[in-house]
């Protein structure tokens, strides 16, 4: 699903923010990529989505080879993507049913598809009675949800989410997790960006740490509970 092949990005400014990255992730995982501010994550992830074009080096998303992807082909590799943005990038002047509904419309979905799946996302991510709110009105945690929500409604196969976590209180950060993980299990491939090293430990899984646009680490790190369950009848439970 996704493959990186020598990949570097250099900012206009001459910042070498990717260097010499190479990477597989296959569909159906579920990746956290974890580093210090700074270290290349969000650009990463730009790269991931064609918001940045890569200096050197093959990137290939969903079956799109990137280096050779033309203007008018992005709005359909973006089609197979969900992408909750660090900074949400709501629309301040739609409501929230509309944010969300304006993903469904942009890919030509039919009035009954969005008049169905807006207030089912919503609910999924307990924002209901917020459906005719501005962003502006909402909270952060709030505003993240809806950036989540618009990330959903169109099914993607792939699930991109930079700090979904970020401006959201610890029991948030596990609801929201707990959604993600719902999302990762009917089979959407999840790559979170977090710093959050405590969500990391206790929900476990593949973690890839990005320092210096480098990949510093790529390893499974198993449940925190279940590692620190001192004997099988303590892990079953923990796994059940
Ligand atoms: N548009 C840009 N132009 C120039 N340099 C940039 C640009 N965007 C990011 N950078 C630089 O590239 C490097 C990586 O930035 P990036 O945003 O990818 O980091 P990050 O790991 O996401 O950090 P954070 O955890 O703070 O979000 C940094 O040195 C940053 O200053
Ligand atoms: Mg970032």
């Amino acid at each position: 699903m996704i493959h990186l092949e020598n990949v570097s990005k250099v900012y206009a400014n001459g910042t070498q923010a990717i260097k010499n990255l190479t990477l597989d992730i296959a569909d159906g995982e579920f990746v956290f990529v974890v580093g210090p501010s700074g270290a290349g994550k969000s650009t990463f992830l730009k790269l991931l989505i064609r918001e940045e074009e890569a200096t050197n080096g093959k990137i290939v998303v969903n079956g799109h080879d990137l280096r050779n992807i033309r203007r008018s082909q992005i709005p359909y590799l973006r089609r197979t993507m969900g992408i909750v943005f660090q900074d949400f990038r709501l629309i301040d002047k739609m409501t929230v049913s509309d944010n969300v509904a304006f993903a469904l419309r942009v890919v030509g979905a039919s009035d009954s598809i969005i008049q169905r799946r807006v207030p089912a996302v919503l609910r999924m991510v307990g924002l209901e009675g917020k459906e005719k709110c501005r962003p502006y009105e909402l909270s952060g945690g709030e505003q993240q949800r809806v950036s989540l929500a618009r990330a959903l409604v169109n099914r993607p196969a792939l699930l991109i989410a930079d700090e979904p976590t970020g401006n959201i209180d610890p029991e948030r950060s596990i609801e929201m997790m707990k959604l993600l993980t719902s999302v990762h299990k009917k089979g959407t491939t999840v790559i979170i960006v977090t710093h959050e090293h405590e969500l990391v430990k206790s929900f476990g899984g593949r973690v890839i740490r990005i320092t210096d646009g480098k990949i510093a680490a790529d390893a499974f790190l198993p449940k925190k509970a279940v590692s620190a369950a001192h004997n099988a009848a303590e892990k079953e439970e923990f796994l059940s």
